[in-house]
């Protein structure tokens, strides 16, 4: 007799190249079998020579990149598949003042930034982001990642008995933080704000703590959040606003305050988020909020209050990066990542299902998630490494290619991206009609 747990193992037998996440989610029984067949499957794909996952890199995230397959296999390819987009991570001075930090500090904080984690350094870099955002009287709290900033913001922000509405393609620390607070969570469609506003007339009377999530510029699909009707709302309703700038933090805006810049929306949001691990190049995150929220913040916050503090060697690469991201250099590198995006776009546009993106976080559309394995098996044969998404960081059957675009690519580089993918639609049958 077969049983429903031996038919499903055939199953990812016989389609181990169709994978998609939930393939594996199925088992609840005693033995963590689920985990064993996950466990066969990527030993599977490493013998085929199909698995292009977790390929181990030799050397720093420039523009091409060295990288070791799981199957041992070495490849050179063009980087499109990192968000160092204005090439921080591996600029001498960023590295020259991590250096620096790390001779006098030592490696670790050895402790939680509310009990001894604090150092000189954490302060000057709180201190250097108030200034850079040009908001003296506000307050700034440090983690460790940019999802725990995030998730302990809104953890602690939010209560049970309160609400929560977020854009239905909000990031998954958002979705998290949202969940862990025991509020009431709503989605609104995609940047809709008709949709934001009938469930704002809904959940705002004006007893109930009412918080709405956005992004600056959208992880999952690379547009911008539509932040100035979102600020509108939230005011008309008595609702508090986040914006996670994870993508857009020192990218966007004349000084690289963001999105929020870019639409004249600073002053006036509630919780800006902001990621370490993207334009500045590091590690960590922040948040940027009213003096009293962010004291609130930095005991109430679980995932804060007790994990170590930020690590004094990246705090210092972060201090030169933020830096540098306001001295001409960073506005020149910021005009280039626009400049290389807009000639990427304009390569492909027509040509492939762009969805909605238009920014720096470049997206193309093929669909099917059963076809994620051998299409980036193929891509990176062909030179070129991207950062591919399917379902949970994406809808379901809305798979897509996702390239990160920096200021240190060259005109070439894009070029020679842009035929790899059109190739490669050609083959997988995504070209645009
Ligand atoms: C929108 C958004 N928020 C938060 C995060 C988490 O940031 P980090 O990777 O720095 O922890 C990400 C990560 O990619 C993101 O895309």
């Amino acid at each position: 007799m077969i049983t429903q747990e031996d038919s499903h193992v055939q199953h990812v037998k016989a389609y181990f190249k169709e994978y998609t996440y939930d393939m594996f989610m199925m088992n609840v029984t005693p033995e963590p079998e689920e985990m064993i067949l996950f466990s066969n499957w990527v030993d599977t794909l490493n013998n085929e020579c199909i698995n292009s996952f977790e390929a181990v890199r030799t050397s720093a995230q420039t523009t091409e990149v060295d990288l070791v397959r799981q199957n041992g296999e070495t490849l050179h390819l063009l980087n499109f598949s990192s968000y160092n987009y204005l090439g921080f991570s591996y600029h001498p001075e960023v590295i020259r003042a991590a250096q620096d930090a790390v001779a006098k500090f030592g490696l670790g904080a050895s402790s939680s930034p509310v009990i001894s984690g604090t150092y000189g350094i954490h302060r000057a870099l709180e201190d250097k982001l108030l200034e850079f955002f040009g908001m003296p009287d506000r307050g700034i709290s440090l983690f460790s990642s940019g999802y725990a900033v995030n998730l302990g913001v809104i953890q602690a922000f939010a209560k049970p008995g309160n609400c929560i509405v977020l854009d239905s393609n909000a990031h998954m620390s958002i979705l998290e933080g949202a969940k862990l607070s025991g509020a009431k969570v709503k989605y609104f469609r995609h940047n809709d704000m008709e949709h934001l506003e009938k469930i704002l007339e809904e959940v705002c009377d004006g007893y109930t703590r009412v918080l709405v999530g956005v992004e600056g510029v959208y992880s999952g699909d690379g547009d911008y959040g539509n932040l100035k009707e979102t600020v509108q709302l939230a005011k008309k309703y008595g609702a508090y606003t986040l914006v996670d700038e994870a993508h857009s933090v020192l990218v966007a805006g004349e000084n690289g305050r963001g999105v929020c810049e870019m639409y004249g929306v600073l002053d006036e949001v509630d919780l800006y988020v902001m990621t370490f691990s993207k334009g500045f190049g590091g590690i960590g995150g922040a948040l940027l909020a009213r003096k009293e929220i962010s004291r609130y913040i930095n005991y109430y916050a679980k995932c804060r209050m007790f994990s170590c503090a930020l690590d004094p060697a990246v705090t210092g690469g972060m201090l030169k990066a933020l830096e540098l991201a306001a001295s001409e250099e960073g506005k020149i590198r910021r005009r280039r990542v626009q400049e290389n995006a807009d000639y990427f776009l304009q390569l492909l546009k027509g040509k492939v299902n762009l969805g909605v993106s238009n920014s720096w976080v470049l997206t193309v559309i093929y669909g099917n998630d059963k076809n994620t394995l051998d299409l980036n098996n193929y891509l990176q044969r062909k030179g070129l490494d991207t950062s591919i998404m399917q379902f949970p960081a994406v809808p379901k059957n809305e798979a897509r290619i996702r390239m990160f675009v920096t200021s240190e690519h060259t005109r070439e580089q894009i070029e020679k991206a842009a035929a790899i993918l059109l190739e490669a639609a050609e083959q997988f049958n995504f070209l645009s009609n």
